[in-house]
């Protein structure tokens, strides 16, 4: 989909946020759209969880009160992302169909009273769930205030019953042909697995002890593909309605149950959502980190921060206050890299039920708060920018990032505890992120050429196209870093045999793990370049790399922990153990200047975020974000656009977006 679409009707960037009328009465209903006005809304996404009124009985519709709704945004300027409930079923269809909720690993049945009860196999719930789209479509297709179709909430709820047991049987088929491919597949040969019926075989319910990994693997490409299979129902159900982008808003947390690759393929629009794990410079990074998965599963093109708190950062069981100045600066973050606007969930806090504690737009204290203040002034920077819309961003520096290799390092029975894919890449691209240098996330079997330097870390499942193509990288002038357990079985989860990574890889790095070692918890070790490390350790040879660093303690002692490798018209880096963050800046700094990748901005310090957007005609612009809490001095001075003035210094916490054409 052309995203300008999109940008032309709201005429500029987006900003506004999940709109619950519902909750509230007529009076709220008039002060909502004076203070939309105010704050500068111009989209809200309406109808998330409004399914038991839309549907108060199977069948029988009730649309006048979101008719009222859409015609007061209209004739306020607003635009609608009109979502659909699917995402909460109401209590009577929980009722007429039980076999619908969902079911725990443990077997344990989940009741209704929540939200998100729903199976997604249950052909009782798709059924519902296309006709409630298709109903949603046929109303308000036409409708003038509708700007995009946003399916569903968060696709995020597994069940295992028995509807997926089937659904599972069937994906199974398809994928392995025969029960003779599948049982050597999953190594059944071992423990008495063999499996002599399809009927036999169950999704990864709780078992004894450690399940079949490549079942758990199956199961998780299973998952996804169902849940791409329901979201294309209903995108497909309001297609035979309407013409206008559809999306879903996906979550991008610490665990994955959706390939994001395929959705990004599928969405006319990536949409996601984005919830801080922790406060201050972290936070920062973390949007980073998001907003840069959401770019890059867009294949490069614009895309859209559909939800974010005005005051919600998840930290250790609390939900944290954001400081001043965050509301703007989180939202210019992901406008930094690449989103047409800044969304939140929601518009006014919930005077009660489920979430009346989560942050929003209006909080309960009213308009007169610091929050509404800094939303309004939010939404007149954003309103400001307009003129980046379509615009994007490029990286020279990418992140390997595969569903695969991620479930695979989800399945029982790892040789540590401390394997962790999400840990892992957030690593890598903080490292860069403190940098200065804008990254994008890749897919090993993608084309890589236009990357200067590409990291891998923990590349545990590499399929042999990957590693082809990551040797075929090297050999063609990429500098490549590949972290510990990387490349240690392929897509059936089978360890690579007389030494790992994949062979083409190891070519490629000019080395051969023999032997990998965990180290014990807390266990430190020094490397002979002072650097220090944990959690791991490999016992490897070079065949034809340079050693950098040695291990120095126990039988590892003279052996590599750091190796590199001319190949063809490139590098192949090798990173055997996991460095301290100090001694993986270092290193990360070493690769950027050997493939002369430099910063955004130079002459900026630490703490300091610039990324550059460019458009298609040439026209770019810089925005600068000042994480610290004081001024800063620009390298470049420049014009403003959230000042409309030149700009000499960025204040504490304060952002500029600067004309750099
Ligand atoms: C999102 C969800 C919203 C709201 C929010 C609270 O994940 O889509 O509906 O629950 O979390 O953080």
């Amino acid at each position: 989909m052309d995203i300008r679409r999109l940008t032309d009707r709201l005429g500029g960037l987006a900003f506004g946020g999940d709109y619950n009328p519902e909750q509230w009465d007529e009076q709220v209903w008039k002060q909502d759209d004076e203070l939309m006005r105010r704050a500068r809304v111009n989209l809200t996404t309406v109808g998330v969880f409004s399914w038991a009124l839309l549907e108060p009985e199977e069948g029988r519709y009730d649309f006048d009160w979101l008719d009222a709704h859409l015609d007061r945004l209209h004739a306020n300027g607003v635009a609608v992302d009109l979502a659909t409930p699917t995402a909460s079923p109401p209590p009577w269809f929980t009722l007429a169909h039980p076999d619908a909720l969902p079911v725990r690993p443990d077997g344990t049945r989940l009741t209704h009273g929540s939200r998100d009860t729903y199976c997604l196999t249950a052909p009782a719930y798709r059924r519902a769930a296309r006709r409630i789209a298709g109903a949603l479509a046929e109303r308000y297709g036409d409708h003038p205030t509708l700007a995009l179709w946003h399916v569903h909430n968060e696709y995020v709820t597994l069940c295992l019953c028995d509807h997926t047991a089937a659904a599972f049987r069937v994906w199974l088929r398809a994928r392995h042909g025969s029960l003779d491919v599948l049982n050597e597949a999953w190594g059944t040969a071992f423990w008495s697995q063999r499996y002599t019926s399809w009927e036999q075989i169950l999704p990864p319910r709780d078992s004894q002890w450690h399940r079949n990994p490549g079942q758990a693997l199956d199961f998780s490409r299973f998952w996804s593909d169902e849940t791409l299979a329901a979201y294309r129902e209903q995108r497909d159900a309001i297609r035979v309605h309407s013409d206008l982008p559809v999306t879903t808003n996906l979550m991008v947390p610490g665990y994955q149950n959706l390939d994001l690759w395929a959705f990004g393929r599928e969405v006319d629009l990536v949409a996601i959502d984005h919830y801080p794990g922790a406060p201050g410079l972290d936070a920062a990074a973390h949007a980073a980190f998001d907003a840069d998965r959401a770019r890059s599963i867009a294949a490069g093109a614009p895309w859209l921060l559909m939800e974010q708190g005005t005051s919600t950062v998840y930290a250790g069981g609390r939900v944290l206050a954001k400081e001043p100045g965050e509301i703007l600066r989180h939202s210019l973050a992901h406008i930094a890299r690449g989103s047409e606007g800044a969304l939140f969930f929601q518009w006014r806090q919930s005077r009660a039920g489920a979430e009346q504690w989560h942050s929003a737009m209006v909080p309960h204290a009213g308009p007169d708060s610091r929050i509404f203040r800094e939303v309004t002034a939010a939404g007149e920077a954003v309103a400001r920018l307009g003129e980046l819309a379509g615009s994007t961003v490029r990286a020279e520096v990418a992140v390997l990032h595969d569903s695969d290799a991620w479930w695979a390092m989800r399945v029982d029975g790892l040789p540590s505890s401390e394997l962790d894919y999400f840990a892992a890449l957030r690593g890598a691209h903080r490292a860069l992120w403190d940098a200065g240098v804008t990254t994008d996330f890749a897919h090993p079997e993608q084309d890589l050429s236009r990357y200067r330097l590409v990291l891998a870390p923990a590349l545990f499942l590499l399929t042999d196209a990957g590693a082809e193509n990551l040797r075929h990288y090297v050999a063609a002038g990429g500098t490549l870093l590949v972290q510990h357990f990387s490349g240690m079985v392929d897509e059936r989860l089978h360890a690579r045999l007389g030494g790992y990574p994949a062979a083409p890889l190891r070519e490629a790095l000019g080395i051969r793990v023999e032997e990998y070692r965990p180290l014990r918890q807390d266990e430190r070790i020094t490397l002979s370049d002072g650097s220090t490390a944990g959690s791991w350790s490999e016992s490897l040879r070079t065949e034809g790399a340079e050693t950098l660093a040695a291990y120095t303690h126990g039988m590892l002692a003279g052996s590599p922990a750091l190796t590199r490798h001319d190949f063809g018209r490139g590098r192949g880096w090798y990173l055997s153990t996991r460095l301290d963050d100090t001694g993986y800046a270092a290193l990360v700094g070493h690769l950027l200047s050997e493939a002369k990748v430099s910063p955004e901005l130079s002459g900026l310090p630490p703490g300091v975020e610039a990324v550059t957007r460019r458009a298609a005609d040439g026209r770019s612009w810089h925005l600068l974000l000042n994480h610290r809490d004081e001024a800063v001095a620009l390298p470049r001075p420049g014009h403003d656009l959230l000042t409309d003035g030149p700009l000499r210094e960025l204040p504490p916490g304060g952002c500029a977006v600067l004309r750099a054409h």
